[in-house]
């Protein structure tokens, strides 16, 4: 019989992606796939707060996303200012603490003081952490950190010996969060796309073919349950991971 751990995920990150195609295959343009992709949202993290999963994050927008035509990154921003603006009681009364990653100065400025002004009044909730990446990619991650990492240097904060993985992970958008145990990308494509490329070392990956507007509670309970019945070794061997 297969062995089940029954280990509950601390963090789930998710690439949302197939939004456009979802749209298209209906007809429609893409931008009503991001539409309907914020329902999406709102039932990941009604989910993510029942099942007790500490940590969420959603890539909601990439570096490279910059490059889409004008118009749907226009109305992208315009929906994260709108979606934002509208869950905050909605996250005040489910306890949802609310935090971005990523090169947030190149939002515009109305979705930067909309997600600081959010942020701010979610900081005192205590459950669920939900974290969206904006403006974000894996490799401008490591930019920025080296960044941060040449300031301590030049200010005699650190030397070559204290450069280890702790500190280095200190520097990342991520620093106060643990890595994801799990992560999710919809949408049918296997890949990682820029995304946490740090974080994601020991991360056990699921690739769904459901794109995300059509994202469903049960298709987290699937994930966590499959991520259940799986053996995590972090380089060790089965024995010593799970003593017969
Ligand atoms: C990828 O689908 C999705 C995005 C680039 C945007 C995701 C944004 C939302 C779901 C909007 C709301 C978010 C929050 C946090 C309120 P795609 O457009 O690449 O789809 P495709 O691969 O089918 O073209």
């Amino acid at each position: 019989m297969e062995e089940t751990h029954n280990i509950m995920p601390r963090h789930i990150a998710i690439i949302m992606d197939g939004n456009g195609r979802w749209a298209q295959q209906r007809g429609l343009e893409r931008v009503y796939g991001h539409q309907a992709g914020t329902e999406a949202v709102r039932r990941a993290v009604e989910a993510c707060a029942k099942a007790n999963v500490q940590y969420l994050t959603l890539y909601a927008f990439s570096t490279e996303n910059w490059n889409r035509p004008k118009s749907e990154v226009d109305a992208l921003m315009h929906l994260l200012v709108k979606a934002l603006h509208d869950e905050v009681p909605k996250l005040m009364k489910n306890q949802v603490r609310l935090n971005a990653i990523g090169a947030m100065e190149d939002l515009p400025q109305a979705c930067q003081d909309e997600f600081r002004s959010a942020i701010a009044e979610t900081s005192r909730n205590t459950g669920l952490t939900l974290t969206i990446a904006l403006s974000y990619s894996g490799r401008n991650e490591w930019v920025r950190a080296a960044k941060k990492v040449f300031d301590d240097v030049a200010c005699h904060k650190v030397t070559k010996d204290d450069i280890c993985e702790t500190y280095l992970n200190s520097k990342m958008d991520t620093a106060q969060m643990p890595d994801p145990d799990i992560l999710i990308r919809t949408g049918g494509e296997c890949r990682i796309s820029n995304f946490l490329l740090w974080q994601l070392a020991y991360t056990e990956l699921f690739f769904l073919p459901v794109m995300w507007p059509d994202f469903k509670g049960d298709h987290l309970r699937e994930v966590i349950s499959q991520f259940q019945s799986r053996e995590r070794r972090f380089g060790k061997t089965s024995e010593q991971v799970t003593p017969r």
